[in-house]
């Protein structure tokens, strides 16, 4: 598959070829501008590949209704969006259906971590959260993707895509957060995209993008085996937290 951005000559991926199943967690790493969100966009069909295909579950994407497809997305976009709404607003946001069932957004703040932080606000999930409102409550970069988080743990669909979800967090929170995370996506599809291989390892398969190309894809221990440019960054990384 390539997909070249409407307006751009260079592609943004290029002939990329994967299929992910159902139950299996995979995990993208690459440097910025290597295409990992693009991925995402890709598969979530906010954009349809200019030449090629995405496989999910043994189908192309095209094959599904993007209606039905969609139900089945719980997407974490990395640029989410700080709504200034309630806290249990902000959540329920992500399934408009059950916007006003407070058990299902406080189920979905408790397996996104986020439930304490919640009860701490003043008037928890009622609490209107940005500094634009009168009595707003502001939160930090980390706070923000905690509450985005729990968005897309209102549904309970089958595939789960995390762009970033844990860049503000401190290593101790992501880890937290990566073990909550392989308890929820069983027997789901799970892609996540981040840049601690300390949570990446632990992947079902990790796949590595260099300027829009897939240049090794394996397990940790296959890549590391490998000796090419995942274990040069694994090392890098491990290196720097000795
Ligand atoms: N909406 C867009 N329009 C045009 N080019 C884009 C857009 N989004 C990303 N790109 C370009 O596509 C490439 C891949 O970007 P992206 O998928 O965001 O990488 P990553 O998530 O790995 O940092 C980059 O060269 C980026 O500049
Ligand atoms: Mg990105």
């Amino acid at each position: 598959m390539t997909f070249t951005y409407p307006g751009k000559t260079e592609p943004a991926v290029s002939n990329l070829s994967f299929e992910i199943r159902l139950g299996e967690t995979v995990a993208l790493v690459g440097r910025n501008g290597s295409g990992k969100s693009t991925i995402v966009k890709l598969l979530a069909r906010l954009y349809d590949p200019s030449s090629g295909q995405v496989i999910v579950d043994g189908h192309d994407l095209r094959w599904y209704d993007p209606q039905d497809l969609w139900k089945e997305y719980s997407v974490m976009f990395q640029d989410f969006v700080e709504y200034q709404l309630t806290a249990g607003e902000n959540i329920g946001v992500g399934n408009l259906e059950e916007i006003t069932d407070e058990l299902v957004i406080e189920d979905a703040a408790q397996r996104a971590g986020a439930d304490r932080l919640i009860e701490s606000f003043p008037e928890e999930y009622d609490t209107i959260l940005g500094k634009w409102f009168e009595g707003g409550t502001n939160l930090s970069g980390g706070e923000w993707q905690r509450i985005a988080l729990a968005r897309a743990f209102m549904r309970d669909a089958q595939i789960l895509i995390l762009d970033e979800p844990t860049a503000a967090l401190d290593p101790q929170a992501e880890f937290d957060l990566f073990k909550r995370l392989t308890a929820l996506s069983e027997g789901k599809m799970t892609l996540f995209i981040s840049h601690r291989f300390s949570t990446t390892r632990y992947a079902d398969r990790i796949l590595v993008l260099d300027g829009g190309r897939l240049i090794e894809s394996g397990t940790h221990d296959e890549l590391m085996a490998l000796d090419g440019v995942y274990a040069e960054l694994f090392d890098l990384q491990a290196a720097s937290y000795r």
